[in-house]
């Protein structure tokens, strides 16, 4: 074990920028597009199955509301839409031409899939227009082109 140690410590760069943490990152696992499972989705075209949300009936009293205040709270029942589609229509309105739009989640698979399934909406890459912040891995682009994130 002493010998083992040894011998990293003399084969040691001092200027050794490995990235260790390559390894454990998801983003590179996730970038295959997801295949529909239920009927529902194979029959809908993503955007069809986006029409089909509650939140999208309200979208442009949102959007009206969200212009007029600084502040608004929306509730509504898990998968009415909140978290994928309130992000797409400010993005849709214009508002990610003024700078990031940031979602948080709660846990870090959720803020994973959410991502990756916006991403697979609006069709872009992973990390693209949509990416995510997580503990140890920042899977989002250089600020400009990134214009949601996940958190
Ligand atoms: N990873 C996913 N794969 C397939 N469908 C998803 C995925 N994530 C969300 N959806 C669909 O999007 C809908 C809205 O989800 P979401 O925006 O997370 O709702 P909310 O934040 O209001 O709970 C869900 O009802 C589900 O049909
Ligand atoms: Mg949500």
């Amino acid at each position: 074990m002493i010998d083992l140690l040894c011998y990293q410590d003399e084969n040691q760069n001092e200027n050794d920028e490995t990235d260790y943490k390559t390894d454990q990152k998801f983003a590179d696992h996730m970038q295959k597009t997801i295949e529909a499972s239920s009927e529902f989705a194979k029959k809908k075209s993503i955007l069809q199955q986006r029409r089909y949300l509650p939140v999208f009936a309200v979208r442009q009293e949102l959007l009206n509301v969200i212009r007029e205040n600084s502040v608004v709270i929306i509730i509504g029942e898990t998968g009415s839409g909140k978290t994928t589609q309130l992000t797409q229509y400010l993005h849709e309105d214009g508002y990610s031409r003024y700078g990031m739009i940031g979602c948080t989640q709660p846990r870090r698979v959720a803020a994973m899939s959410v991502a990756k399934r916006v991403s697979d909406e609006m069709g872009t890459h992973l990390g693209d227009e949509v990416g995510y912040a997580i503990r140890f891995e920042d899977c989002t682009s250089e600020v400009g082109s990134c214009s949601k994130t996940y958190l």
